[in-house]
């Protein structure tokens, strides 16, 4: 059978990225311009700048793709482009030129919404893997406990109603003096740290529900800091730091487990930037190994954002005929 190459774009937040997928699994190139630097002075994304940036670089991210790939746009069999949920001025930058491209190509251009490029990085990582399983997507704007049924079939399990799990990474983070983005730092001076040093809230919104909330643990902590700060006592960021992942995880990992009990799944896969966290994996693993349910997670490159996993996502939509026409356009909000 002929292989297929999927060219994968993606520019939701402030990662310009491309990447060429060979059969959905294979990675032949894997290009990513970050623009953290960028924006670390405003202390978080600035969306106009975000916006320029990749109008700058997308052209040659694209280009190096390809070449650092060995291939031309004439081996390509279709364009993947994430369109959705991200911020609306980068996506379009995205969608732009992979329209550009498809419609002077003559190739077919593949709609790829964000969150599941995520769950997708794991084919990637793991040539094994097959549906179903429970798959954790915890990133800067979304956490979801979704079950993946098929490759294009996805059922939404949780979902946090109000912030993300890295959303109050970064905040903590912030108000911690660390820096952005926070989760690395985070886990990294968390290790340092007592986990066990402050019991900050673990938020249950009822217990049928496996709904995330991370408003209360984010508010506990700028409030404990705060008083602290007012009687002008000292404190440990490392213990901050450890107890504030400990609760996080603790929750992600509570939920998580729970919904592959329900379901009867026995592969948990996690996904997104805050997969990457050091403490989430370990704990992952061992609390759900406890139950005989098997942990598996990408490579951190394949956690933050990246093209490989669009690329991968527009593959399975590829193979089910899952095309746009030029009438494509960036959903900031897009539903799963
Ligand atoms: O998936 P991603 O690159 O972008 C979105 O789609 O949002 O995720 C970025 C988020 C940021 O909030 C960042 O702080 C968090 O993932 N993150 C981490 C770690 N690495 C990245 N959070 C916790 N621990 C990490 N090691
Ligand atoms: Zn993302």
């Amino acid at each position: 059978m002929k292989d297929i190459l999927i060219l994968g774009i993606e520019s939701s937040c402030d990662e310009t990225a491309a990447a060429v997928v060979k059969n959905g699994r294979e990675i032949m190139s894997n290009v990513i311009n970050t623009q953290i630097e960028l924006h670390k002075k405003y202390g978080g994304v600035v969306p106009e700048v975000a916006s320029r940036r990749h109008i700058e670089t997308i052209d040659p991210v694209i280009d190096e793709a390809l070449s650092s790939a060995g291939v031309t746009f004439d081996d390509i069999d279709a364009i993947a482009v994430t369109y959705g949920p991200g911020l609306v001025g980068a996506l379009l930058v995205g969608v732009s030129a992979a329209k550009a491209l498809a419609y002077a190509l003559n190739k077919p251009l593949v709609p790829v919404h964000h969150i599941k490029g995520h769950i997708m990085a794991n084919f990637v990582a793991h040539s094994y893997l097959e549906p179903p399983f429970v798959c954790l997507v915890a990133s800067g704007g979304h956490s979801h406990i979704v079950e993946v049924k098929g490759y294009t079939d996805f059922e939404i399990l949780g979902r946090t109603r109000d912030d993300a799990a890295g959303e109050a990474f970064d905040k903590i983070a912030r108000v911690l003096g660390l820096g952005y983005p926070g989760g690395p730092l985070i886990d990294k001076l968390a290790k340092e740290g007592d986990p066990d040093a402050v019991q900050f809230p673990r938020v249950r919104m009822d217990n049928n529900s496996l709904d995330f909330s991370f408003s209360g643990v984010k508010t506990a902590v700028i409030n404990y800091l705060h008083k602290l700060n007012q009687n002008g006592e000292e404190y440990n960021k490392a213990d901050i730091a450890a107890s504030f992942q400990n609760a996080v995880t603790d929750v992600l990992c509570e939920h998580t487990i729970e919904a592959a009990l329900k379901t009867g799944n026995k592969t948990i896969a996690i996904a997104g930037g805050v997969a990457a966290n050091s403490a989430l994996r370990t704990k992952m693993t061992e609390q759900a190994g406890k139950r005989g349910i098997a942990v598996i997670y990408p490579p951190p490159v394949l956690c933050t954002d990246n093209a490989v996993m669009i690329a991968c996502a527009g593959y399975y939509g590829y193979c089910e005929g899952d095309f746009a026409d030029m009438t494509l356009n960036a959903v900031a909000a897009l539903k799963l």
